[in-house]
């Protein structure tokens, strides 16, 4: 399946690498003509957006840069959709899950349908974007939440909780990467469209996670943990995170199916221990 992606971050790079003969357009996705001469030359089956503003050092630098943020977040994948569109093209967006703050109004996780209740202005402009997204006819929204990955890289969640002196202990939904990839694939195929959550099943705790990477990857790992209120209150971030667990019901209505949580976190770690190993070699 030709394949076209827009957005080289941690993603888009990772995805450039797993799916095999993608091709990367550079791009500025608020661009219209540049992205419909991009998908013109390409002609590709399908178009891949990990494209966004998600701020660096982190999520917090988009409340102070309100306009690229929407620009980027909103707009962009406005303008893909049409250009998508318009040249018979289908569109995978990469949406978040943290659109979703806290519990969920019914059991078993918040499902593709529930209204979110996004605090921060990155999730905002995420889920203005989910909202116009999924009414398109060629377009599939894979939410997806705290991405787990086998190399080390600083936004690998692995990578992110082991750099930390104080982590918040709270449970969530996470997506393992290679899982991603083959959800994607698998959308892909079926050219299905909506919104989709992109989770692996089960849930993770942070300390869960860091006592696999202590056993598996570094038995010297420290961490201290604190209470959800006290990463805004100790100053450690400006918004409060969204925390949440999401129920997959449409992926699995279409018979595409993630590795279980303990199960791909434990392949995972086995993998990033031995990048590790063999990048201190
Ligand atoms: N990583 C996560 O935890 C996570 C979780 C859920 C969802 N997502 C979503 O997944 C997507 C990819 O995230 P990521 O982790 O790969 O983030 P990333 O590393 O920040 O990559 C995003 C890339 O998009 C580029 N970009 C921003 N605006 C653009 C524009 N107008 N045109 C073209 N490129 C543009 C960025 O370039 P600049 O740096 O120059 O702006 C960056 O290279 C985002 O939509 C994000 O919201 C990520």
């Amino acid at each position: 399946m030709k394949t076209l992606v827009f957005g080289l971050g941690f993603l888009g790079e990772r995805l450039l690498r797993a799916i095999p003969d993608a091709m990367l357009s550079e791009a500025d996705i608020t661009d219209a003509g540049a992205v419909r001469a991009a998908i013109a030359a390409v002609e590709p089956d399908v178009v891949i957006n990990a494209a966004g503003k998600t701020g660096r050092p982190n999520v917090d630098w988009c409340e102070a840069n309100t306009e690229p943020t929407w620009r980027s977040n909103v707009l962009g994948p406005l303008v893909l959709s049409e250009a998508c569109a318009d040249l018979g093209t289908y569109l995978l967006h990469i949406g978040s899950g943290c659109v979703f703050y806290g519990a969920s109004p019914h059991p078993g996780g918040w499902r593709e349908d529930d209204s979110a209740n996004p605090i921060s202005y990155y999730s905002r402009t995420k889920y203005a974007a989910d909202i116009l997204l999924s009414a398109r006819p060629n377009v599939a929204v894979a939410r997806i939440r705290m991405p787990i990955d086998t190399a080390p890289h600083p936004r690998n969640l692995i990578t992110k909780l082991a750099a930390y002196a104080k982590v918040v202990d709270v449970e969530n939904s996470v997506t393992v990467v290679d899982d991603l990839v083959k959800a994607l694939a698998a959308l892909a195929e079926r050219r299905a469209t909506g919104v989709f959550h992109v989770t692996n099943p089960g849930t993770l705790r942070h300390r869960d996670l860091l006592a696999a990477y202590t056993r598996i990857v570094d038995p010297a790992h420290r961490t201290t943990l604190i209470a959800e209120d006290e990463l805004v209150t100790l100053g450690l971030a400006v918004k409060t995170r969204s925390n949440c667990v999401l129920a997959d019901t449409r992926l699995a209505a279409l018979g595409i199916h993630l590795r279980p949580i303990d199960e791909a976190l434990e392949d995972c770690l086995v993998q990033y221990a031995r990048h590790r190993a063999g990048e201190s070699a």
